[in-house]
């Protein structure tokens, strides 16, 4: 399939901005047949931000509002406007802290994606690496999801499996997940944006193109 324009990303995150960085690496290498189109944080000091405009890539901060764990309709309609004027094909959740709402989700339905740090549907919520150490389960991962109403809910694109290790403290074990999100988050993109993904359900299929 040929695309009249090129598959374009729009990335948000809180936080330090590790997957974006993986993800514009493989951007970068070509791995990932896209552009990054914007990257929006609700936090003006995110290390995602900085790390955007190190690799010269449009980078916003655009204020989340009065909640804490969501956006207000003012932070939500600044959000849409900003991903729809930057003509985003695909929104990628890499550490966004706020739980998205109707409008939003009508706005892209089906084009947002999330990572998160455990093998879901366990664990879902904060600090799930965690939740997983303290439930002594003997495997964790990571997965790579759509984004439907619910929290860390939607059909599942893929998941990596880590070990839990005896001796493994919250820190060890959230640093290996963070290791394999870093290698899945950046195909399951690439996935995407060669057009091998459909929905069906609750399932995600995978055709090779
Ligand atoms: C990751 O652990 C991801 O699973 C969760 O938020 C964290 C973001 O980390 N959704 P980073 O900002 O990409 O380093």
């Amino acid at each position: 399939m040929t695309r009249e324009h090129s598959f374009r990303l729009g990335l948000l995150g809180s936080g330090k901005g590790s997957n974006f960085a993986a993800i514009a690496d493989a951007v970068a290498t070509g791995k990932i047949p896209a552009d990054i189109a914007l990257v929006a944080s609700d936090v003006e000091s995110a290390g995602i931000l900085t790390l955007a405009r190190d690799r010269k890539l449009p980078a916003q901060f655009i204020p989340p509002g009065k909640f804490r764990t969501k956006l207000d309709e003012d932070a939500e309609r600044a959000f849409v406007a900003a991903l729809q004027s930057a003509n985003v094909d695909l929104i990628v959740l890499a550490g966004f802290m706020r739980v998205l709402k109707g409008d939003f989700l009508r706005a892209f339905e089906g084009r947002i994606v999330n990572i998160h740090p455990s093998l879901l549907p366990s664990f879902p919520g904060l600090e799930a690496w965690k939740q997983a150490l303290d439930h002594g389960v003997k495997v964790t991962g990571c997965t790579v999801h759509f984004v439907d109403a619910g929290v860390d809910a939607g059909p599942i694109i893929g998941q990596e499996t880590v070990s839990v290790l005896d001796n493994d403290t919250p820190e060890t074990l959230h640093q290996r997940i963070h290791a394999a999100e870093h290698r899945l988050y950046p195909e399951c993109v690439a996935a995407i944006a060669r057009g091998e993904i459909s929905i069906v359900g609750r399932k995600v299929i995978r055709k090779k193109i």
